[in-house]
């Protein structure tokens, strides 16, 4: 029959630019999964949305609503780390699976054995993304720009941080905002003051967004080095040229020639007239693996789920060879970005095979 599947993303608040994505993602793929007969025997499943607005509160609510209400056999999101924080620990009390597809915050599957992520945290793609900005930039000395009020902010920057005096950057200024602030001036003034060959900044993109665009009217022409909180659209739409160079570590390319990630792109090109960003490779993929986990078990209990997604072999997916660590945590390759007229490239072209 039809099996209930929640799905909890900021449709609407302060970081709605990721959930709108995240549910056309998952629509896509529950699409597909129906209509391709994936679960067998008539089954299907019935996906439930709820929005959880960029509120602590309001994701608690919704995760409360599909787990008691809606008897749902397992939850996607909520989207952001802070809203997991909260809103996880019902269904872990439930023993009902939630798997964050944009949750990148140190600690997330700490919250229980139900817990789990296909969003590689901030701890697996920052090295990569400070690796690749050292050795392809040259950068010697750095300033840290981060909200400090944010469970994934602040988890960006203590990666960024430790990444950079590992790989021997000074580090000239750190400086902080909180969540919602607009005037970004003063914090950049004092760090372009201390002449940084980059910038690195962990934010969401409400702040992201004018974070750029200050430091460039500012007259700061470097690098600037974001997190995952970057890897929108949205961000390189609102800044234009300004965000033109602007480095961002990653999960997903939409420049993947892996036969999933190009038919994904296809399909949800198709199906909803964009292509389709990091956030909704992660959201179609943590989609699929759910339904997987669900034939796998086949069976709808809450638990046999669990231990069915636990136990997942390594597969190909959008985002690549993908498994769960031990810890519930995704294992798969990250990418380092470029930003370049409004698109997000490789840093580092993928090497030519040898001929
Ligand atoms: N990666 C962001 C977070 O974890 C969306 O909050």
């Amino acid at each position: 029959g039809a099996i209930p599947v929640g799905a909890i993303f900021t449709i609407s608040g302060a970081a709605s630019v990721y959930g709108g994505s995240q549910q056309a993602a998952v629509q896509l793929a529950v699409d597909q999964i129906n209509d391709w007969g994936f679960l067998g025997d008539g089954n299907s499943i019935n996906i439930l949305f709820e929005d959880s607005a960029s509120e602590n509160e309001q994701a608690i609510a919704a995760m409360t609503k599909l787990v008691d209400e809606d008897q749902v056999v397992a939850v996607i999101g909520p989207t952001l780390s802070r809203e997991a924080f909260s809103a996880d620990p019902v269904a872990q009390d439930a023993g009902v699976v939630v798997l964050g597809v944009s949750n990148t915050a140190n600690g997330i599957t700490d919250m229980g054995d139900f817990v789990f992520r296909n969003s590689l945290p901030e701890a697996s793609v920052i090295p990569g993304t400070v690796a690749d900005s050292v050795s392809e930039l040259g950068i010697t000395s750095a300033g840290l720009l981060y909200g400090n009020d944010d469970d994934f902010t602040v988890s960006g920057y203590e990666v960024m941080l430790s990444e950079l005096s590992d790989a021997g950057v000074s580090i000239v200024g750190e400086e902080t905002f909180a969540a919602g602030d607009t005037d970004f001036n003063a914090q950049l003034t004092n760090l372009i003051g201390a002449n940084p060959d980059a910038i690195f900044v962990s934010a969401l993109a409400a702040e992201a967004t004018p974070i750029i665009q200050q430091a460039r009217s500012l007259g700061y022409t470097g690098p600037i080095v974001g997190g995952n909180g970057f890897n929108s659209p949205a961000v390189l739409s609102q800044t234009g040229e300004d965000s033109n160079g602007l480095i961002v570590g990653a999960a997903w390319n939409g420049s993947s020639t892996n036969p999933l990630s190009t038919a994904f792109v296809e399909a949800f090109s198709e199906a909803t007239g964009n292509p389709p960003d990091q956030f909704a490779a992660q959201a179609y993929t943590g989609a699929w693996l759910i339904a997987s986990a669900i034939r796998c078990a086949d069976s709808t209990d809450r638990a046999a789920i669990r231990d069915s997604l636990a136990s997942l072999p390594e597969i190909e997916t959008p985002l690549g060879l993908f498994t769960f660590d031990e810890d519930r945590n995704p294992v798969h390759p990250s990418i380092t970005q470029v930003a370049q007229d409004g698109v997000f490239l490789p840093l580092i072209s993928e090497e030519e095979p040898a001929s």
